[in-house]
């Protein structure tokens, strides 16, 4: 991966290579941690992070869900990622928050181990490849099932679901396919291994609800909006498997991926990226940077140093 010069850990700027735990941390055994991803672009008054509070707020619910009392606010970690940004001298990159028990306890009831807070933001590139974005990928249904509501929190982000999607991935990956498309408890559609699933069917959007076991997706909720300020219909419902192989069009969105369509899903060929793809996935990259005057209050511009002589990276 792309490093960067600087984690924020505990309150703390360290060098990359510094920012470390104890090996009895409490989440490195059983996945006791909430996480974010988010992403800030290079937008023409400079980096901006996209939905900043939305993710952040998402973070403390994940936290709350698990038992993670948060030792800092959301806002003040909003504040330390800006800072970090600007400490990094990044412009586009990733950004992960992570909420995690630490050392102190290795019992289940852990209340003994302290929450420990990280953000790390470094370059990360399209998560599904550039050319995915353009032309589209190749999708499979998962023998996995998306983990129920029954057993864990499906709206929340936290680190030991993960192992699931990891399932789901490594499963496609491993027979030739780019991403896992998992179905829910129940059977029918639910989301990709880190996105959402939209499928355009006799001209409108559909995609699975919050019943189906998708997470809490921040942009399902910016799409669904473009979408429908475009004047396509999006409708929340339950799909089934076969509606995959009978849509006109199909498309991902997550943080990591943003918006990618999908040109063959267990080897039934969609085609190329449609009309309807094509539109919501040009004004969402707009939203991203910063070129969708309507969509602006969707960004939190981090303030940098614009002097000709300043350097842009201030020192730790
Ligand atoms: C399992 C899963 N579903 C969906 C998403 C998309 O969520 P968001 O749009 O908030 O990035 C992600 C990525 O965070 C994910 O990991």
């Amino acid at each position: 991966m792309d490093q960067a010069e600087l984690i924020w850990h505990n309150g703390e700027f360290v060098p990359w290579e510094d920012a470390k735990v104890h090996v009895l941390s409490h989440a490195l055994h059983y996945g006791t941690g909430v996480f974010e991803g988010i992403r800030c672009y290079e937008t023409e008054r400079g980096p901006a992070v996209f939905r900043h509070a939305d993710h952040l707020n998402r973070l403390a619910k994940s936290a709350e869900l698990y038992y993670l009392g948060l030792p800092y606010s959301p806002e003040e970690i909003g504040e330390a990622t800006r800072e970090l940004i600007r400490r990094n001298g990044l412009g586009s990159c990733y950004i992960r928050p992570l909420a995690f028990r630490g050392y102190g306890s290795l019992g289940l009831y852990a209340t003994d181990a302290p929450v420990d807070l990280i953000v790390a933001a470094f370059p990360w590139g399209a998560y599904l490849g550039e050319e995915g974005q353009k032309h589209g990928i190749r999708a499979k249904v998962s023998s996995w099932r998306r983990i129920g509501p029954g057993g864990l929190i499906p709206h929340a982000k936290a680190s030991g679901q993960y192992l699931n999607s990891i399932l789901a991935k490594t499963e496609s990956t491993n027979a030739g396919y780019e991403e896992a498309i998992l179905l829910d408890e129940r059977g029918f559609v639910c989301e990709g291994s880190g996105e959402n699933i939209y499928l355009v069917r006799d001209g409108e959007i559909v995609t699975p609800g919050h019943s189906s076991s998708i997470l809490d997706s921040i942009n399902r909720k910016s799409v669904i909006q473009i979408a429908r300020d475009l004047g396509d219909t999006v409708v929340e419902r339950d799909v089934a498997r076969a509606e995959l192989y009978l849509a006109e069009e199909i498309f991902l969105t997550g943080t990591a991926a943003e918006l990618v369509p999908v040109r063959e899903i267990d080897d039934h060929p969609i085609g190329e990226p449609g009309e309807i793809t094509r539109h919501v996935q040009a004004k969402f990259v707009d939203a991203l940077y910063g070129r969708a005057e309507e969509y602006l209050e969707w960004l939190d511009f981090v303030e940098v140093s614009t002097g000709a002589d300043e350097p842009s990276k201030v020192s730790s």
